[in-house]
């Protein structure tokens, strides 16, 4: 349940530390698997900073969310030695196949399919993470095997 009150008191327990900006929108995550759109103002507010910056910082990193994820978190990372070992097509099979755009969650709510950028894998690229589990070497029947996971 997001309401204000459990939303400060995340912001509380960040807010006297240097750089606080990161870790407490980390914590607002952790919390409630997203950073709410309605803690954006009142991190501002609690950081002196203006609406627009704190929103800009949860939009340019990937591993914030603004909306919450799907039962299954399917991430592909779509950096460059990924990229060069064939990393975009079965990306691209695997969004297709999911039917759900990046960044994006099912509208039944099963999956939420995210890019990543160096899943720190590269010598078996390309490379996903389901479930926060790590998969290498990631070719089309990984994939298919990915899609009939994340069916169920
Ligand atoms: Fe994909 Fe490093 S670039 S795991």
């Amino acid at each position: 349940l997001v309401n204000a009150e459990r939303i400060a008191e995340v912001i509380e327990h960040y807010a006297h530390m240097e750089g606080a900006a990161l870790p407490m929108l980390h914590g607002l995550q952790e919390r409630f698997g997203h950073v709410p759109e309605a803690a954006v103002p009142m991190v501002a507010e609690a950081l002196n900073r203006s609406r627009a910056e704190i929103h800009g910082v949860v939009t340019f990193y990937h591993d914030f969310r603004e909306a919450p994820a799907g039962r299954h978190v399917v991430k592909v990372c779509r950096a460059e030695a990924c990229q060069s070992m064939g990393g975009e097509a079965v990306a691209a099979r695997l969004a297709s196949q999911l039917g759900v755009g990046w960044g994006e969650t099912s509208p039944d709510g099963r999956v939420t399919l995210e890019a990543t950028y160096c899943l720190g894998l590269c010598a078996c690229a390309p490379s996903a993470m389901v479930d926060g589990q790590l998969i290498g070497r990631l070719d089309s029947d990984a994939a298919d095997a990915i899609v009939a996971e994340v069916a169920r």
